[in-house]
């Protein structure tokens, strides 16, 4: 039986998928690096800053060592930071904000468990950081999805046996991670792309209570 939600944040809550992809599309250009685009940008979604880097270095051939790496992803945290410091509450997908509260009403823990080390600043931007029995963020795992640890850690600090979770994520990386814990995934996006996943919905906003009962 279900009886916890655990949300992935960039895609799923609000479009922040999109501002990652913006910045990396910057800095693949100031690279020179012309086959980086909205495809290859499926492999970056749900893995760490460094790993996204390490990939868009691969499309681009490009060696660096770790210190000119380090410079290249703070300069992409930065123009991320700026996207999302203009962001205001309604960008948050519709209904989704309603779903939390219903699925807390009805007695369901929801966790928040995202990769991105600026998951507790977006929460705020958009007020919800209320709304969580417990946040998970990239400053709290040492391994980056489809690595279970962050939905086991998000699972073991509401209480709840991973068997009895559900995911909701965006991310093929994202799906493997909560099908490796031992969890039921609900993808947001393409079937086509998700195909890994238990149901596959276009917006989290459309996910009815009641379908959780058949999966
Ligand atoms: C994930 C995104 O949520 O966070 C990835 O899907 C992103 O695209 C990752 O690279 C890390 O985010 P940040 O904000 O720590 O660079
Ligand atoms: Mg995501």
């Amino acid at each position: 039986m279900i009886r916890a939600c655990i949300f992935d944040l960039d895609g799923v809550i609000a479009d922040t998928a999109r501002y990652h992809f913006l910045a990396w599309q910057r800095l693949a250009k100031e690279l020179g690096v012309q086959n980086f685009n909205e495809h290859e940008n499926e492999r970056l979604k749900g893995v760490s800053r460094i790993r996204s880097l390490e990939i868009i270095l691969e499309l681009g051939s490009i060696s660096l060592d770790v210190a000119a790496q380090e410079i290249l992803a703070t300069k992409k945290n930065a123009w991320f930071v700026e996207y999302i410091n203009a962001m205001k509450p309604d960008e948050i997908y519709p209904g989704v904000k309603e779903l939390i509260q219903e699925m807390r009403k009805k007695g369901l823990k929801v966790a928040l468990a995202s990769s991105s080390k600026n998951a507790k600043r977006v929460v705020q931007l958009i007020r919800i950081e209320n709304d969580f029995d417990a946040i998970v963020d990239g400053t709290m795992i040492t391994h980056t999805k489809p690595n279970p640890e962050i939905f086991l850690l998000a699972a073991s600090l509401v209480r709840v046996k991973p068997s009895d979770c559900i995911v909701f994520e965006d991310a093929e990386a994202g799906v493997e991670a909560a099908l490796n814990a031992g969890m039921k995934c609900v993808g947001i996006g393409s079937p086509k792309q998700l195909d890994k996943a238990d149901l596959v919905i276009p917006h989290t906003g459309d996910f009815k209570l009641e379908s959780l009962g058949s999966l």
